[in-house]
């Protein structure tokens, strides 16, 4: 199944380095030294088993987005699965950014009528107030966009914000990613397992988790026994990539990882080929030679 994932933006407004560090792993500090984009840079990242996302970087420059309006419209605008549009929180030309939205807009209506439409506020990490800027944004884009159905994030290459409107936005993409959520919920149990969460292989992006019980009781007894920070996966991700980098200069191939601390236990192996699971567990008589067992068990079925 081929899924085309549109990036579009002004020149300048952080499209490439996004791409960058996701699907390249590259480090945000390396950002500064891309050049702009010539016309559409098109990649192929094969994303679990069938599902591959066609992601097409659109150079940002006037005369580029010109043409994509005009002469390459259909070509630009067809079989689009989702469309992301980057705006720069800063930007000086906030007039001209969303004219070339709005007619964006348009050409996803007249191709692409089923599209989903992400608006990422960029580069956030320069503004003092995140909240309040990015409320204001919100309620200005949602306007622009004049009931098109749309989800806006806030988001900078220094932090966690961008891996996680990004594996939200994949997680739209994965077209059985409830019946996924059920059957890792179904292993979280089979392993007595707090959580069990599945990353993509090489953006670690992740793509579903088991269904946590108790994160939104309020009376529950358990609760403050495993609190679970809710930027887990980011941070989980984050942590992995570097490591897998530090690995690589060794030489050395990242195939699996054991921890295990006072609170809890973690294993992160191998699922399918194109995933890794990660299974936490807060029991302390559980050993982590029977997670590893069970993941091994599990792996035919999620194949
Ligand atoms: P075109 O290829 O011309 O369309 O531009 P682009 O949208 O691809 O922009 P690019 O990724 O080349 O980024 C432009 C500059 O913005 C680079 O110098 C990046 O280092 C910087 N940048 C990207 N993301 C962020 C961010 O989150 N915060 C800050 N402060 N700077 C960023």
């Amino acid at each position: 199944m081929k899924k085309k994932v549109l990036l579009m933006g002004a020149s300048g407004s952080g499209k490439t380095s996004m791409r960058s560090l996701i699907f390249s792993n590259n480090p945000a500090s390396l950002t500064s030294r891309l050049g702009a984009t010539i016309d559409v840079e098109q990649n192929h990242v094969r994303f679990l088993g069938d599902l591959i996302l066609n992601l097409w970087d659109c150079g940002g420059q006037d005369a580029f987005m010109d043409s994509y309006l005009t002469t390459q419209r259909s070509t630009i605008f067809q079989h689009v699965g989702v469309m992301i549009y980057v705006f720069d929180v800063e930007s000086r030309e906030m007039g001209k950014d969303l004219e070339y939205y709005r007619d964006c807009l348009e050409g996803l209506k007249q191709h692409s009528p089923e599209a989903g439409i992400f608006l990422l506020v960029h580069k956030m990490d320069l503004v003092k107030l995140r909240g309040d800027v990015l409320e204001k944004k919100k309620k200005d884009l949602e306007e622009e966009s004049k009931g098109v159905g749309v989800v806006v994030f806030g988001t900078s290459i220094y932090d966690e914000s961008l891996y996680r409107a990004w594996s939200s936005i994949v997680h739209t993409l994965i077209p059985n990613a409830a019946v996924l959520s059920k059957h890792l919920t179904t292993f979280a149990e089979a392993c007595s397992a707090t959580e069990v969460i599945l990353f993509e292989r090489t953006t670690f992006l992740v793509i579903a988790t088991s269904h946590v019980p108790n994160t939104n009781s309020t009376s529950s007894l358990d609760t403050d026994e495993h609190q679970l920070d809710p930027t887990r996966y980011e941070r989980t991700s984050e942590l992995i990539k570097a490591f897998k980098h530090s690995c690589s200069r060794l030489r050395e191939e990242f195939h699996s990882l054991e921890m295990e601390l006072h609170e809890f236990t973690a294993v992160l192996d191998e699922m399918t080929k194109n995933t890794y699971v990660m299974v936490v567990v807060h029991d302390p008589t559980i050993e982590t030679a029977a997670i590893k067992m069970n993941i091994h068990m599990a792996r035919r079925k999620f194949e």
